[in-house]
């Protein structure tokens, strides 16, 4: 692609693949960088990727041992025993299973008792870190990134925001009930994301196919948090077949 603005758009031939692909560009800016700051996303989308990349450091091919990783976001009130804390599953799904250095390991604290104090130091941590070299992004079915929702300024930084009904509807299937879900998270802001050298956005499955052609071919707007991502010189969307299906390509 000659015009560097326009997202390269990767669809993959089913939701391994994209896991695949995924775990491909994060691997290649590991072994370019091997002291490469990630920042990391949960939920249940990257789940393969996490997977892969646990099996490519057992098969000796990837090593974090000089890696750092900053996380999206978490909920406010969860420490980081609940099994539905971001750093839990951090924890589970890749921490615990590869040699990166767990002091290297940043996930907003929701238990953080000066929020925003706590939101100031974890911006300059990834200052200080010297910026993240690849963001990996997931896409709520409201084009929420992070938890920055619907009506989210593109100049947003990492703060405490409340969660639209949408989102705990979409999360109170990892818990009993949808009043346990809880109600704020911290998330690194939109403007912090963009910041990223390169943006590596993941989306499979039918839900996310209109909010994918909106972020992608729609204006560049706050009711559509992805769409901003829109002119990031280095984005990539990693898609399958049905996440991709209302594209015009
Ligand atoms: P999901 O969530 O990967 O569980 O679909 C994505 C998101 O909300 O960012």
């Amino acid at each position: 692609m000659t015009n560097t603005t326009q997202p390269t758009i990767v669809v993959a031939t089913d939701k391994d693949h994209a896991a695949r692909c995924t775990a491909d560009l994060i691997h290649e800016t590991v072994r370019e960088n091997p002291s490469s700051v990630l920042g990391l996303a949960t939920g249940g989308t990257p789940v393969g990727v996490y997977r892969l990349m646990v099996e490519r450091f057992q098969a000796g091919e990837l090593d974090f041992s000089k890696v750092t990783t900053f996380n999206l976001d978490e909920y406010v009130g969860l420490g980081p025993e609940h099994d539905q804390s971001y750093r839990y599953f951090m924890q589970q799904q890749l921490f615990d299973h590869v040699n990166v250095v767990q002091e290297s390991t940043y996930v907003p604290n929701g238990l953080a008792s000066n929020i925003e104090k706590h939101v100031a130091e974890y911006e300059e941590q990834i200052l200080q870190a010297g910026g993240i070299d690849l963001q990996l992004l997931g896409i709520g079915n409201n084009g929420h990134i992070a938890f920055n929702e619907p009506g989210s300024p593109i100049d947003s930084r990492t703060r405490l925001v409340d969660l639209t009904e949408d989102t705990i509807e979409a999360n109170s299937r990892f818990f009993e009930s949808a009043a346990e879900v809880p109600r704020h998270a911290i998330t690194m802001g939109i403007g912090t994301i963009l910041e990223a050298r390169r943006i590596v956005l993941m989306a499979t499955g039918k839900s996310k196919a209109k909010v994918v052609q909106s972020a992608i071919e729609g204006p560049a707007d706050p009711s559509n948090p992805a769409s901003l991502l829109q002119g990031h010189a280095r984005l990539t969307f990693v898609l399958d077949p049905e996440s991709a299906s209302e594209l015009s390509l």
